[in-house]
């Protein structure tokens, strides 16, 4: 096979990080058993903390970026694909622990590769990505620990951004109300046309500080950690559940057992990366059928190539992107 692009990230001796296009072979790559000619991939969070080097997301060096890809098996040494499969990866180490889908040629274990299921495209997929797989799964522990529209009003954060974004969408299609917490309420109409019956400015909030505060959310899957995450656990309904997804707003949590005990809040770790192979299938399958994001084409950003990943990164560092980046792999 002939040289291929890929964007890949290097860290030099000092300990800074830089990435951009470049020229590899096959032989370059990580091991594995599928080779995948990618078509889409997509910018999450994470992507953007590698490829500026401003979040440890990779364990090596270098790698190539993207955390998800999506297109057709080129070739394979497991006999569970072939040649012209449609397939699609997110998360399983990809820019981590090993090369990503931000190149022409992706090599992974064929324990990472999800077969496309019927119902969503490569550009689909994509656009829904590691963000909207992870909110599926949030969806999901959700339902799985009992949350019932009857407990009242499901409280996303980070509403306009991916994962917030699809939350709010899924949410809505399933019967919850959702209401929509952003830095952006210049937002609202948007988060209303995805599902959010009221959008609530973040900068407007009242944390308090008592370990108990006036219950007033069924539950929650929050983006942002931090100060909002700690405040959830003190105003959730009694059995309502928290996905805790993210740290866009940070990594600490400060909270009391009270509201574990004395409210049987359940706080529900959301891990997308190190899935169980037949946990990510079924994630899948629910995203390209029951909950199929109804307002994809209205969630996505905009398209991005290779030489315009740098520049997107820093917009969606700065909190600018709405919704979600696909990235195409053919431009
Ligand atoms: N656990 C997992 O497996 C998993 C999977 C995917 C993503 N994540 C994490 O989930 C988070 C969201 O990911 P994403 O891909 O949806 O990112 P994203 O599209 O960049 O969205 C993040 C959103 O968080 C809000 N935000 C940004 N900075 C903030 C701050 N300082 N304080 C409060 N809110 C802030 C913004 O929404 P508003 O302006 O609307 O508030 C922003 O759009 C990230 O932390 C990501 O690393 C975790």
């Amino acid at each position: 096979m002939t040289a291929f692009r890929a964007y890949r990230i290097h860290r030099a001796e000092d300990g800074s990080v830089r990435a951009g296009v470049e020229s590899l072979t096959l032989g370059d790559l990580n091991p594995g058993e599928v080779v995948v000619r990618a078509r889409y991939s997509g910018v999450n969070y994470k992507d953007a903390l590698a490829g500026t080097g401003r979040g440890r997301i990779l364990r090596r060096f270098p790698l190539v970026g993207g955390i998800d890809v999506a297109g057709r098996v080129e070739s394979s040494t497991d006999t569970a694909f072939a040649p012209g499969d449609r397939v699609l990866i997110t998360g399983c180490g990809l820019s981590e622990t090993r090369d990503g889908g931000y190149a022409d040629y992706v090599r992974v274990p064929a324990d990472c590769v999800v077969p496309l299921p019927e119902g969503i495209d490569e550009y689909e997929a994509m656009a829904i990505g590691t963000a909207g797989f992870s909110a599926a799964l949030a969806v999901m522990r959700l339902q799985d620990n009992h949350q019932h529209p009857d407990m009242g009003p499901i409280l996303v954060t980070g509403a306009t951004g991916g994962v917030g974004g699809f939350a709010v969408d899924l949410l809505a299609g399933l019967g919850y109300e959702v209401h929509a917490l952003t830095g952006k309420p210049e937002a609202a109409a948007y988060l209303q046309a995805l599902g959010a019956a009221q959008v609530l400015d973040r900068r407007e909030l009242t944390l308090g500080d008592r370990p108990l505060e006036s219950a007033q959310w069924g539950g929650a899957v929050d983006a942002v950690g931090g100060e909002i995450l700690a405040w959830l656990t003190r105003s959730v309904r009694p059995y309502g559940n928290i996905a805790a997804v993210g740290l866009a707003a940070g990594t600490e949590l400060q909270t009391t057992v009270l509201p574990f005990i004395l409210r049987g809040v359940s706080l529900l770790g959301i891990h997308s990366v190190d899935c169980a192979p037949a946990l990510r299938r079924a994630v899948w399958a629910r995203l390209a059928d029951d909950l199929k994001p109804r307002h994809l084409a209205r969630m996505v950003a905009g398209t991005v190539g290779l030489e315009g990943l740098d520049e997107v990164f820093e917009q969606v560092l700065a909190g600018r992107i709405r919704g979600r980046m696909v990235v195409d792999l053919a431009s």
